[in-house]
């Protein structure tokens, strides 16, 4: 995969997933502005990558507000004249059930993903739109977005709200030559070490350097952030040129295509339906076929 000549600012990226796309993408030839709250996190991360005979600079700003997304992509004007890529990725969970969730855990939660992959996206694409040259957005879902799960509330709407957008922008952005998708992706990092299912793998093989296993690789496509990293660099590249509007699934050994929502039982009354009609057609029509929610629990 050959990304030379192009450049690319990846939010998040002092650790975790969006420091293994930020590698990943400089391995490949292109030129990326590292991002974090972290400066600590995010000037090691740009070391490695110069060490590795790559290109990288850090912005350190918390991505949410406009101004912080004009400033990742004048950095990457500035610093490499132009812009191709924008990974939106950076992310905090606040986790709690509904009545004890404050207003506060849900603003964070989207702030940081919602509102800093719509402001991000938006400064990308106009810079994007002045080149003329097309460009690649890949923005992080997530299974909560696609599914729900307990104690996201705030995490699932921001993550079923960044794959809204993706489907939109992929229409809108198509006459650019601008893709549009969303990875989601399963492993290994600071936000899921804490999943008491996976727990003592990941101490494993972070002290140890013990694989994990493959009912975990392939079974729960539970992984490193390394494996999900070969997905951005083919979305940022010229090879995914008509892969737009998609949300891919990737983590451990599995590739994933998810569906979109769309209607899978219809049912029609003259005139419209009324609720009583509606209660006695439901067991016979649409109600046969209710839909699944919430992420499996993990069959280990
Ligand atoms: N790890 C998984 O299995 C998984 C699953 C689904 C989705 N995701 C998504 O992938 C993305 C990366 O997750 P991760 O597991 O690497 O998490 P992580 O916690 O390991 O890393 C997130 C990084 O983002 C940074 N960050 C937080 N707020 C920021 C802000 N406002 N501006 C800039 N940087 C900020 C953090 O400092 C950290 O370095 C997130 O959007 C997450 O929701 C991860």
């Amino acid at each position: 995969m050959d990304l030379s000549g192009k450049a690319a600012v990846v939010t998040g990226s002092g650790r975790g997933l969006g420091l293994a796309y930020a590698r990943a993408l400089a391995a490949a030839g292109a030129a990326v502005v590292v991002n974090d709250v972290d400066a600590a996190a995010a000037d090691e991360a740009v070391r490695q990558i110069t060490a590795a005979g790559g290109s990288a600079v850090a912005e350190v700003v918390p991505v949410g507000s406009t101004e912080a997304a004009n400033a990742l992509v004048a950095r990457a004007v500035d610093s490499f004249g132009r812009l191709d890529v924008m990974v939106a990725n950076a992310g905090v969970l606040r986790d709690k059930v509904l009545w004890k969730m404050t207003d506060e855990d849900f603003d964070t939660v989207v702030e940081v993903h919602l509102r800093g992959t719509f402001t991000c996206v938006r400064a990308a694409v106009e810079r994007m739109r002045a080149q003329g040259e097309g460009g690649r957005i890949v923005v992080a879902g997530s299974p909560a977005g696609q599914r729900g799960n307990f104690g996201q509330t705030n995490y699932a709407a921001a993550k079923a709200g960044i794959a809204a957008m993706v489907r939109t922008w992929a229409m809108e952005l198509a006459r650019a030559g601008i893709t549009a998708n969303a990875v989601i992706p399963v492993a290994a990092t600071a936000m899921t070490r804490s999943i008491p299912a996976f727990a003592p793998h990941v101490e494993a093989l972070e002290q140890h350097g013990t694989a994990l296993p493959g009912s975990l690789r392939k079974g729960e496509g539970f992984g490193t952030a390394e494996d999900v990293a070969g997905l951005v660099a083919f979305l940022a590249s010229d090879a995914s040129a008509d892969v737009t509007g998609q949300c891919i699934g990737i983590g451990g050994d599995r590739l994933a295509l998810w569906s979109h929502p769309q209607e899978v039982s219809v049912a029609y009354a003259d005139g419209g339906w009324s609720a009583d009609a509606i209660a006695d057609a439901w067991p016979v029509t649409v109600g046969r076929t209710p839909q699944t929610f919430g992420i499996p629990a993990p069959r280990l």
